[in-house]
């Protein structure tokens, strides 16, 4: 049986981590996959999650089945956190759901129940794990444009005109958030002109939301989500609880739907639990229940907050050094975009030669469309690195 078979691609991202874990250089820098480290190069456990942790062990009383929607309790927590009050609760509907990949899973296969076949629009780029999701779940993928290659921002008068040409079946993936792989965002003003354009076209919204507190904050970070929903009458979210809340490993994250109406938001879920049971039964439930704790306990919450908008504030300084340190070598402005992008990413627009040959010289890991994530950056390193990039601009 297995003979016919020919070797699949493998994943870029995460082949980037055995790259680097096998280089022996001591002066090497990982900007590859997007994990947050602290100061001392480490991806560390939130105090509040320890807290909740050491809290739950010492309450647990069983561990039989939750159920295929997973911790009701976590669920209705991000619901408040992600939704606050943009749309009416009865036309929603979310399922716990394995980390962001196995919300976006879940969610595609559900557009394939809906409308097999149906098209779904990516950003260009986007996410590489987001084609071989859809393509997996019998979609077709296409792209509206996003990144300019010209100013590392958003080209947003043609993105706009790209989705005021889809049509109702159409599907529209965006980032809720801190782009990745871009660092380039929509401000409000154009979450807003992109909100109307999906009301006017009927086109269904598709919200990936990994970074939620990663760019702005939490509020400013949800506008987009938020001002979507109140404009349109379906939507669909995924939700990650991996890099808020640094629960990586253990793949907490959501599937959250929006229907018309109650009874049309009852039918989908029947779907979606459908397509839960026969995947994986029932989410793991260990990073659910710590996040249920952390957002569920005042105290515990508002550490939670203070450490998010530690580790995202830390990455808008390491931003803005890197900037200024690439300003002051060049004298140009050509790399000040870092500082105005958000999230963990930022794609520097360097050519493929040029991320091999910082690699193979510098021992700088990106991947390998020039991706950075920002907070890899090892402050006492910001000068070699913005030396690096503009040894490999010239
Ligand atoms: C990334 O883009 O580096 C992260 O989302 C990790 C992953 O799974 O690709």
């Amino acid at each position: 049986m297995f003979e016919i078979l020919t070797k699949a691609p493998g994943d870029k991202i995460l082949a980037l981590m055995g790259e680097y874990a096998a280089d022996p250089r001591s002066t090497k820098v990982d900007l590859g996959v997007g994990v947050y480290k602290d100061e001392k190069g480490v991806t560390p456990v939130m105090t509040s999650v320890r807290k909740a942790e050491e809290r739950m062990l010492s309450n647990a009383k069983t561990k039989t089945y939750l159920g295929i929607a997973g911790n009701k309790g976590y669920g209705n927590a991000v619901l408040d956190l992600v939704l606050a009050d943009s749309v009416d609760r009865a036309r929603v509907r979310i399922a716990q759901a394995p980390g962001g990949t196995g919300s976006l899973w879940v969610l595609m296969q559900l557009i394939n129940r809906a409308r097999p076949g149906a098209t779904i629009y990516v950003s260009d780029p986007t996410w590489a794990n987001h084609n071989p999701i859809a393509i997996g779940a019998g979609l077709k993928v296409a792209t509206y444009p996003y990144f300019d290659p010209a100013t590392r921002g958003v080209k947003f008068a043609q993105m706009l005109s790209a989705l005021d040409a889809l049509g109702a079946g159409d599907v529209v993936l965006l980032h809720g958030c801190c782009h990745n792989p871009t660092g380039a965002n929509l401000n409000n003003d154009q979450w807003d002109q992109v909100a109307a354009s999906l009301a006017r076209t009927g086109a269904l919204p598709f919200i990936d939301l990994a970074y939620l507190g990663f760019g702005d904050g939490i509020e400013a970070d949800a506008y987009g989500t938020r001002k979507v929903l109140a404009s349109v009458p379906e939507a669909l979210i995924a939700f990650s609880g991996s890099k808020n809340f640094g629960l990586y490993r253990e793949r907490v994250g959501a599937a959250i739907l929006v229907a018309r109406n109650a009874d049309e938001a009852d039918v989908t879920n029947s779907q979606l639990l459908n397509i839960i049971r026969g995947a994986y039964s029932q989410p793991p439930d260990h990073g659910a229940e710590i996040i249920r704790t952390i957002l569920e306990d005042a105290a515990l919450r508002a550490e939670w907050e203070t450490e998010l908008a530690a580790m995202r504030n830390r990455m808008i300084a390491l931003r803005i050094k890197l900037a200024e340190a690439i300003r002051e070598r060049s004298n140009s402005t050509d790399f000040d975009f870092v500082a105005d992008h958000r999230g963990m990413f930022s794609l520097l627009g360097l050519s493929n030669d040029a991320v091999e040959h910082l690699k193979a010289e510098n021992g700088v890991y990106m991947t390998g469309d020039s991706r950075i994530n920002v907070a890899g950056i090892p402050e006492d390193r910001v000068g070699d690195l913005a030396d690096a990039f503009l040894g490999a601009t010239r």
